[in-house]
């Protein structure tokens, strides 16, 4: 005969008050499966198992409700209740350990006397997100050719949200300005010299570069219109690899992350963009074994979308906030077990570039 629990044993050794348990039993989220011949609750390992299942998911904040659709779900046996489990808390683990270290970068820019301003302080997102972003964000050689033909024969170079230095030409004389201290604790020895500046005010005089660059950072600005504005003040010719919100040519954001439209919806339209600096776009296509870690570059390795270092690196995901993320992540990891991924993305896997919308903007 299968031994079964008291309430009380079972309460005890999971660290809950045996109101919960019965707060469970009523709710339907957790039933006994047996009852003593007194008519008390009795608890088979099955439903320990289930218990710890249930308390697992709430420790990650998960709602009853959702706790009851997850453990009542056939399709998912314990092997995967685990698997996913184990993925959440990893994610957990990782976000605590990119603030840790952005708060050590902080601490340790600040006991060097870098001072941060006002406007600094409340731009935490890269100050958050940032210790994270060198793990896989890298110059990709393909788009890095593209912009330096498009600087021409530009000999000084002002590179606009600089970061780390992703993309810096380094046969010109390049001046940064970044204005996160923690992006800029983390440019290489030997990297150009860095301003802490905003793109939106530039501490410099009409005219003072022969180009000014800026990568993968427009979208970030609070007035992307008079940054660009500002870099044509500053510099005769001026290069901007940004995008073209189409969110339904890719298939993370048309199937898993809808809620990437509202951030790309706050970004003025391309032409806007391309007037603020008299200039034109050009597509950029993206290789599928692109080196630089950016939100779309992994858009045929499916894979490395449930791998959280990829998405730390990477603003949209910390934007969309951790329930979008989280929902976005579990869909994907479902459809690429199940072959509803492939299925649906046939065409994907015969091309080896592909158009997401990546602009490059040459003025
Ligand atoms: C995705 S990173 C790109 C960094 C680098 N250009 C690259 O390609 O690796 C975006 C950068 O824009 C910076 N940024 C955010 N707001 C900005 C602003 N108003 N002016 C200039 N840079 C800004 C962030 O701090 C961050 O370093």
């Amino acid at each position: 005969m299968e031994e079964h629990l008291s309430v009380g044993q079972v309460a005890e050794l999971a660290g809950v008050t045996v109101r919960t348990l019965h707060h469970y039993d009523e709710i339907g989220l957790l039933r006994p499966s047996a009852r003593t011949s007194a008519g008390h609750r009795a608890y088979a390992a099955g439903d320990v198992e289930r218990l710890r299942e249930v308390l697992a998911y709430r420790r990650l904040g998960f709602g009853l409700q959702e706790i009851a659709g997850l453990v009542g779900n056939p399709a998912i046996d314990a092997v995967a209740h685990l698997r996913r489990l184990r993925g959440l808390l990893a994610d957990q683990r990782d976000r605590a350990a990119a603030m840790v270290k952005a708060l050590d970068h902080e601490l340790a820019a600040r006991t060097r006397g870098i001072a941060t301003t006002p406007e600094e302080q409340l731009r935490m997102l890269y100050d958050t997100i940032g210790s994270a972003y060198p793990a896989t964000r890298r110059t990709e050689p393909r788009i890095a050719a593209r912009i330096w033909s498009a600087l021409g024969d530009a000999r000084t170079v002002l590179n606009v949200g600089a970061g780390t230095g992703s993309y810096e030409p380094a046969d010109r004389d390049v001046t940064a300005v970044e204005p996160s201290a923690v992006m800029r604790a983390q440019r290489p020895p030997g990297a150009a010299p860095c301003v802490s500046a905003a793109a939106e005010r530039l501490p410099f005089a009409d005219q003072s570069f022969d180009a000014a660059m800026a990568v993968s950072t427009v979208h970030h600005w609070r007035d992307p219109i008079a940054g660009l504005r500002e870099m044509r003040r500053v510099a005769r010719r001026v290069v901007v690899l940004t995008y073209e919100a189409s969110t339904s040519r890719f298939w993370l954001t048309r199937d898993y992350l809808p809620e990437f439209e509202q951030l790309a919806a706050a970004l003025p339209p391309l032409a806007d963009l391309t007037g603020a600096i008299g200039g034109q776009a050009e597509p950029v296509l993206i290789p599928w074994d692109c080196a630089d870690g950016f939100f779309e570059a992994y858009w045929r390795r499916p894979q490395a979308y449930l791998d959280s270092s990829v998405r730390r690196a990477v603003s949209v995901w910390t934007r969309v906030g951790p329930e979008a993320e989280r929902r976005a992540v579990e869909a994907l990891r479902d459809d690429l077990a199940s072959g509803r991924w492939a299925g649906r993305n046939r065409d994907v896997a015969a091309l080896d570039t592909a158009e997401l919308g990546l602009r490059l903007l040459v003025a």
